[in-house]
């Protein structure tokens, strides 16, 4: 089974992030810590980049599950998941903890690593939680004296809380690379400034705010009527570049600062969708490499 979403950027998202990971498991292989990927929305283990779906193959902007493609895909064609990307790392972890929301993903995924990593097999842990709810005990019941984390945040749209981002911050021991959904922030607030109902209450527990709204409309003097008197008309006052600045600052915030600058801008057809951003939570001075191997891969 495979995933049908995504295109280059996802292929560039999935080199990053696996780049990160080479260099990491490398740097910490002396140390006595136990190593864990954590892949919380780790899909299916591969995807068919959308673009070569006929139009009623698409499905809006979301995935959709293929048993066999009905057309005939190129294997390199194949985008390989984050999840088998992290098994292929040598040194490997210690423990892959992978996780998805769809039953059918975890099945997939199971089958996939049962045939190709059955070496690994013993190291992974496989579950079907919300993303937040496996993180939240992941982050409460894990000794972080002893233990190190990389967690991939990898959602299609704005799943992620910001309660879970706090927690994660609060372990002082994980490095995050989060996939920022900020085009789905950006168009919960119409043209005319309304934020949607459903939508902007996503936005709110995902910057843990609701702040944002103060400032996303703004209201200028309209056409003047026949006796010379204008409406204000209300209009959106932001752009996906604002939200992008505001949820590097909330991540700040629960990360202690400790958030890489540098942003990879990710989207189809050049479209700014997503950013890909990188945060560490270990105050220590040991730690800033992680930093340095994150501004590295995000050149
Ligand atoms: C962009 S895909 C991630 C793909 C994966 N990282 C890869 O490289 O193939 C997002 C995944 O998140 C899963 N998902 C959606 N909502 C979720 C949630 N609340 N908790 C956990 N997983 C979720 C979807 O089923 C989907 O497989």
């Amino acid at each position: 089974m495979t995933q049908a979403f995504g295109d280059e950027h996802t292929r560039i998202k999935l080199e990053t992030v696996e780049k990160y990971l080479n260099a990491y498991t490398k740097a910490l292989k002396q140390q006595s810590f136990t190593l864990l990927y954590v892949d919380v929305c780790a899909g299916s283990g591969a995807s068919i980049p959308r673009a070569l779906l006929t139009s009623q193959d698409d499905c809006g902007g979301q995935q959709q599950l293929l048993e066999a493609p009905a057309f005939a895909v190129d294997t390199d064609q194949i985008i390989v998941g984050s999840a088998i990307r992290a098994l292929r790392i040598t040194p490997a972890f210690d423990l892959y903890l992978l996780n998805d929301v769809k039953k059918s993903n975890v099945d997939a995924l199971r089958k996939k690593i049962k045939s190709e990593f059955s070496h690994l097999y013993d190291r992974v842990t496989l579950s079907q939680f919300d993303a937040n709810k496996m993180l939240f005990t992941l982050c409460r019941e894990t000794n972080w004296r002893s233990n190190r984390a990389v967690v991939f945040l990898d959602p299609f749209g704005l799943q992620i809380k910001y309660e879970t981002l706090l927690e994660l911050g609060r372990t002082k021991a994980v490095d995050v690379w989060y996939l920022v959904p900020v085009f789905a922030m950006y168009r919960q607030i119409r043209g005319d400034g309304l934020v949607l109902e459903d939508g902007g209450r996503s936005v709110d527990e995902a910057l843990g705010t609701t702040e944002w709204r103060n400032v996303v409309a703004t209201e200028e003097k309209g056409q003047m009527d026949l006796w010379g008197v204008s409406a204000p008309v209300s209009k959106r006052a932001v752009d996906v570049a604002w939200f992008e600045a505001i949820a590097k600052e909330r991540l700040k915030l629960a990360f202690g600062g400790q958030v890489v600058d540098e942003v990879l801008p990710l989207g189809r057809n050049g479209l700014h969708e997503f950013s890909l951003m990188f945060a560490w939570a270990n105050p220590g001075d040991k730690a800033r490499l992680a930093s340095k191997l994150a501004k590295a891969v995000l050149k």
